[in-house]
């Protein structure tokens, strides 16, 4: 239990002794401005109006059922009935005490363990991985890596587009290239083969035809089609490895489970919504028709699972996936990081499918949405001659500007460290750029304020990291080993010693409304109280006792470790010198 879950629990306990009914919560916050105390309880101006009594008195009463003598400093009632609750240093001392000597810092894993399915990244093998595919990646691994570590089995799908018409034409342009030289050397660039491909295809009235042909082929299962298929699906997705390396996502092949997955599966759903009546027959087309999306002049919205032509669609496959996710996977939550553009989609999906009972009601499932990652001009991000990005090129430019700022900061550094480094901080700026907005709001990329080494980006964070090691070695004491207990005097110790505790309850946040920025507020606020401590109390200095040193020397062990590990749920890597 997280410190905000105790302290609620106290606050509903003298709730029901106070007569409030068990509906009531006490809505626990922490304030958003200082001087409202530790948390504020606002439950009790809603409880009054339905109780039709005094707001104020009735937050007296809950206050004189608190059971809070060892915890509690003070608590003071304050406008209409906000009560709000002041921790006692001594009881936050014990606490971060025993948190300290945990090896993960202060966070138990969760109560009700769940099996999360995650479907991130995505990109479509028939074409190179680019920015777009960039927000779903960070975003989707971050949040894989906090799921898993509050103790939730967690299943990634990386649900590769690997299927569908273009590929017909693909590996006939596979084909006859491989005649002069060999397929990796033909997909070297997958974005220029593509074009050629196109190329030849538009140009050339028997490649088509053979192109449309093999279209038929993979779709009936053609050995020899199916192998170049296979081949190419093997190089494109090599690429995108090489990316997750470059970029320390945590996806692997064996997370693959792309679209042609669902293909034998697919004619099966089109047949059981037959069955079930929800699909029918509608200009040889077969068609759901939802009323849950009609028009405004109730016309429902039509989901085509099946074209005129015997092809089936983006939705089909997407009704298959949900029925293996719940049904085979298990899945108690299935969670969707794909752009906010495809709601309409994934709402379709999640509509049939809960109709059809694939999902029962006890299944949750979330379209993650996001919003458009856009360049400094606020359009969609692009090249300078309004060209896709290609995320090599991003991730690369990202290490290159960290390396000349490194350099400028820090030139005696060896080459080996310079590497490093200037591949944590390049990587991490772009990663944390993204994680640290809103993830539903579009957002501006740009170089300059993600590398800053000041406000709330990758580089503050790992550069407040470096200095707290640097005050250990300075001191020559061994950071990891190093164990001492803490003494507050001071009051910005105390405020600090209470965001390290507030890490728990931070990540039950981040998991419950799959919003990582809220973690990154909360990092950027602890490395900014630590810097402010750092200047008002001094550690080394000459004449400052033992225990004061000890203790403030333990307060920033435990932001170092606060930082390393938060840092590293978000995928971004810390260092000891930069
Ligand atoms: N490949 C798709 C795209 O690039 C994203 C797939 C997302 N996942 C899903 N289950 N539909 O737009």
């Amino acid at each position: 239990m997280n410190i905000k879950e105790f302290l609620s629990a106290q606050f509903k306990a003298a709730m029901t002794q106070a007569g409030i009914p068990d509906s009531f919560e006490p809505h626990l916050a922490q304030p958003k401005k200082a001087g409202f105390g530790d948390y504020q309880a606002n439950g009790a101006m809603a409880a009054a109006k339905a109780m039709k009594t005094n707001p104020r008195a009735l937050a007296e009463q809950i206050v004189a059922n608190l059971k809070l003598e060892d915890i509690a400093e003070k608590t003071e009632i304050a406008g209409p009935g906000f009560i709000n609750l002041y921790l006692k240093p001594e009881w936050l001392t014990q606490q971060l005490s025993a948190a300290l000597t945990l090896p993960a810092l202060t966070v138990e894993k969760t109560d009700l363990p769940q099996t999360v399915v995650m479907d991130y990244s995505a990109p479509n093998l028939a074409k190179e991985m680019h920015v777009g595919h960039l927000r779903s990646t960070i975003i989707g691994d971050a949040m894989a890596r906090t799921m898993e570590f509050l103790g939730h089995k967690v299943i990634r799908q990386n649900h590769v587009g690997d299927w569908g018409t273009q590929f017909g034409m693909l590996i006939a342009e596979l084909e006859e290239q491989q005649s002069n030289a060999n397929a990796e050397i033909a997909l070297s660039d997958l974005e220029v083969f593509y074009q050629q491909a196109k190329k030849h295809f538009d140009a050339d009235e028997d490649f088509a035809n053979t192109a449309r042909e093999y279209v038929v082929k993979l779709q009936s299962g053609d050995e020899r089609v199916l192998a170049l298929w296979q081949q190419f699906r093997e190089i494109s997705f090599s690429h995108g490895e090489d990316i997750y390396e470059k970029l320390n996502v945590t996806l692997t092949r064996d997370d693959v489970m792309g679209e042609s997955a669902y293909n034998t599966d697919l004619p099966v759903v089109v047949q059981d919504l037959i069955d079930k009546g929800m699909a029918v027959e509608d200009q040889g087309a077969i068609v759901v028709f939802l009323d849950e999306f009609a028009d405004k002049d109730g016309n429902p919205s039509p989901v085509i699972i099946r074209k005129r032509e015997g092809a089936y669609l983006y939705a089909t496959t997407d009704l298959s996936c949900l029925r293996y996710r719940v049904g085979t996977l298990k899945g108690d939550r299935l969670m969707y990081f794909i752009d906010a553009r495809q709601s309409l989609h994934m709402q379709q999906v999640f509509t049939i499918g809960r109709k059809a009972g694939y999902v029962p009601d006890s299944v949750s499932l979330e379209h993650l949405g996001f919003g458009t990652m856009n360049g400094e001009d606020g359009t969609p991000f692009k090249t300078r001659s309004g060209g896709t990005v290609k995320l090599a090129q991003l991730l690369d430019e990202a290490v290159t500007r960290a390396r000349a700022l490194i350099e400028e900061k820090n030139p005696t550094l060896t080459d080996a460290e310079k590497d490093e480094i200037s591949r944590k901080v390049g990587i991490g700026a772009v990663k944390y750029a993204d994680l640290s907005k809103t993830r539903t709001t579009d957002y501006i990329f740009s170089w300059n304020s993600m590398l800053a080494f000041e406000g709330n980006t990758a580089p503050y964070l790992q550069y407040a990291y470096t200095r707290i090691r640097s005050i250990f070695r300075k001191a020559d004491i061994n950071f990891e080993q190093f164990h001492a207990p803490i003494t507050l005097s001071e009051e910005l110790e105390k405020t600090l010693t209470l965001k390290l505790l507030q890490l728990p309850e931070t990540l039950e946040h981040v998991a419950r409304e799959a919003f990582p920025h809220v973690l990154c507020t909360y990092l950027f606020e602890l490395t900014s109280l630590f810097m402010s401590f750092y200047e008002a109390c001094p550690i080394l200095k000459d004449g400052i006792d033992e225990p004061t040193r000890n203790s403030r020397l333990g307060l920033s062990k435990g932001v170092a470790k606060t930082l390393e590990l938060g840092l590293g749920l978000l995928g971004i890597e810390v260092m000891e010198k930069m």
